[in-house]
């Protein structure tokens, strides 16, 4: 079989976490490819809520292994406290949970450097999740990273010293910047301890071997398009490839076995962190969104920056992704208002188009809007997409023309249940 991926359109936070889980039931495994802590995936059923960092969103549900890839970042410390708190309730993660041999470590020394350096850049930062992402992948492309294999390793410790040698040396270089490694380091070795009880493979010959035997896998990614390292609104992105190629480099998997890309998008746009952001609403309407989205990260807290949704932005995401169908978010949030806006176009110094522009950083941009009806109604206890207003249809079926993608999905709430299929 082939492996479906499911991904973030926007600048993260679409609601992958919530979408995985209620697709979960359709796949044997799930397999996160990229990333790391950076990420929050909250999930919704029962009225509880939990929020997951690093493990997949597929944990909760019977019969499905869930795979960390060799392309996700893991802290130790984390994790630990990640999957105890699952423990704590029940979830049996040890059946549940693959990791791979390849995917890298984040040494506290690497969340240090990631803290330094946002100081460092003072009003320029890139309002990282400092997690230690960053410093992590640059080790790993500078080829000095540690793998979770090194862990069964010998020599681990040694290779540990060396890295964390290398690390102080850099950290001296930030003047006035002070910490304390050795506080840290405690908790991460019985982090690593606690690692080394689950299943640890080689994951790309795992995954090759589940595709080959007729198994379904879903690919989860992290972030969001926006943010990816080489498409998004460099530099303040992320580390990693987010995008459907992240997949195949993060999985092991080849470009001939990828199914489905289902993109996420919310019927309106967030961003959290700095960089730019065309559609972003500055005024109450913004703050509106914020309030009835409840829109404060789910990693750092920190309040989201909101706007209207973004054509051009999302035409670029898709045709990044190759994205086969879409699911649309927190269409119950936008029941607010009256009249919703849709940005089709951007006017780039009097240059009308609907094409992402490269220098989207150091010009300015203006978003053309088309506004439409809102549907004014509340739709969280909606339980068919046929019930559903005529304003949220003619809003649907508008972004599928503007999109040229179907909408399957259309979320009008944060739990399980309150998700709608559009297609029969
Ligand atoms: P992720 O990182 O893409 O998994 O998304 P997050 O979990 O960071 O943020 C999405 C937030 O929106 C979470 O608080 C979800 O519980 C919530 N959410 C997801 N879908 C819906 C929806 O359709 N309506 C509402 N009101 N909330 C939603
Ligand atoms: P999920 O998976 C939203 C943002 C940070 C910052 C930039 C770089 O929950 O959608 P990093 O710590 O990765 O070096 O930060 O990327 N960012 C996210 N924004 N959702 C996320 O993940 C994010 N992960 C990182 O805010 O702007
Ligand atoms: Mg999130």
């Amino acid at each position: 079989m082939k492996v479906d991926v499911l991904l973030g359109l926007q600048w993260g936070d679409e609601g992958k976490g919530k979408i995985v889980d209620v697709l979960t039931p359709e796949y044997d495994y799930i397999a996160r490819f990229q990333g790391g802590p950076n990420a929050g995936h909250t999930l919704e059923f029962d009225q509880k809520k939990f929020v997951l960092h690093t493990i997949p969103s597929g944990i909760f549900r019977d019969n499905v292994l869930n795979i960390i890839g060799n392309g996700v970042v893991i802290d130790p410390v984390v994790l630990k406290i990640e999957i105890e708190k699952l423990i704590a309730v029940g979830v049996p993660v040890k059946d549940r949970l693959i990791f791979s041999k390849k995917a890298h470590l984040i040494l506290p020394s690497h969340r240090l450097l990631d803290a330094a350096s946002e100081t460092a850049k003072g009003k320029n930062k890139i309002g990282s999740t400092l997690k230690g992402i960053g410093p992590t992948y640059m080790d790993k492309t500078g080829r000095n990273g540690l793998r979770v294999g090194d862990i069964l390793e010998p020599d681990f410790k040694s290779k540990y010293d060396t890295l964390v040698e290398k690390h102080v040396g850099i950290l001296k270089h930030f003047e006035g910047f002070e910490f304390n490694l050795a506080e840290l380091e405690g908790p991460w070795m019985e982090g690593i301890e606690f690692m080394r009880q689950f299943t640890i493979v080689d994951s790309e010959h795992y995954i090759n071997k589940v595709i080959k035997s007729g198994k379904s896998v879903l690919a989860e990614g992290a972030q969001g398009t926006m943010l990816d390292i080489d498409f998004g609104t460099y530099p303040f992105v992320t580390s990693s490839n987010t995008i459907t190629a992240g997949t195949c480099t993060g999985l092991g998997v080849p470009p001939t076995k990828i199914g489905k890309v289902i993109g996420i998008f919310k019927a309106y746009c967030t961003r959290v962190g700095s960089g730019p952001f065309p559609t972003e609403l500055l005024d109450e309407v913004g703050e509106k969104i914020r309030q009835e989205g409840r829109e404060f990260g789910s990693t750092t807290g920190r309040p989201r920056r909101c706007g209207w949704i973004d054509i051009p932005q999302l035409k670029y995401a898709i045709m990044i992704n190759g994205v086969s169908e879409l699911s649309m978010m927190k269409a119950d949030i936008l029941s607010v208002f009256d009249t919703i806006r849709i940005c089709t176009h951007y006017n780039v110094n009097g240059n009308i188009t609907d094409e992402f522009p490269f220098s989207i950083c150091n010009q300015s941009i203006e978003p053309i809007y088309k506004d439409v009806p809102g549907w004014n109604c509340d739709l969280t206890a909606l339980h068919s997409y046929d019930n559903a207003p005529m304003e949220l249809k003619q809003y649907v079926s508008l972004l599928e023309e503007l999109l040229e993608v179907p909408i399957t999905i259309v979320s009008v709430g944060p739990d399980r249940s309150q998700t709608l299929k559009t297609k029969h």
